[in-house]
């Protein structure tokens, strides 16, 4: 199935992406990796991979955000992608790209939805004295972070936590989790979780 990846910043998920396609028995293929960011990391890491890259960038395109999403929508259908996989896309989406690909565009966020939607996840995982925080892969609808859930891994919030540890925890289980959950919604079967972590997929 071709997919695309979008992608604002450093890029690590969309990197476990393109490390997981790379297997010829993943059901995926990434026919392009766009940013609305044109000096994303991520691009560059893309490019090295040999994929299709983009930069569209929105601040070409004022307040207009729905300028820019159409836009990004012609470079997605002319791509050839079948369905979208938000990777640290930092951007609001409008109605016209969440309808566009409803059921069909999924999100990573670094928590275990519902809770923590939004930014700062990792502080107020801390500041909530939560023992279980985590990651979860959702596909995407009008409400930020709210769509179903596809998949769930947990980590332990371990004493003397920082957020910047703690995020490093969840970031590795986001490299693991993403590709698993992608592979389960293109396949619609479950999958096995990894012994190291609590995964729960499906
Ligand atoms: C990740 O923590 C992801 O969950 C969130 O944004 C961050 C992106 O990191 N949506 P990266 O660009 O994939 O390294």
């Amino acid at each position: 199935t071709p997919i695309a990846i979008l992608i604002s910043g450093r890029g690590s998920n969309a990197t476990a992406l393109i490390r997981a396609c790379e297997d010829p028995s993943f059901p995926a293929r990434i026919c392009l990796v766009l940013s609305n960011n044109p000096d994303a990391l991520g691009l560059e890491m893309a490019k090295k991979a040999g994929l299709r890259t983009l930069a569209i960038n929105h601040r070409d395109f004022g307040k207009d955000r729905e300028a820019h999403e159409r836009a990004v929508h012609a470079a997605l259908t002319e791509a050839g992608a079948q369905a979208i996989c938000l990777a640290g896309y930092m951007r609001l989406l409008t109605p016209f790209l969440t309808g566009a690909w409803a059921g069909r565009m999924l999100n990573i966020h670094p928590s275990l939805l519902p809770v923590f939607p939004g930014l700062h996840t990792h502080e107020r995982a801390l500041q909530a004295g939560v023992r279980v925080h985590g990651c979860t892969v959702h596909l995407v609808t009008e409400g930020m972070d709210e769509g179903p859930i596809l998949g769930q891994a947990a980590v332990p919030v371990l004493p003397g936590d920082t957020a910047d540890t703690l995020g490093a925890r969840v970031l590795r289980q986001e490299h693991q989790l993403y590709p698993q959950v992608l592979r389960h919604f293109l396949l619609q079967r479950p999958v096995s979780a990894p012994a190291e972590c609590a995964l729960l997929v499906g």
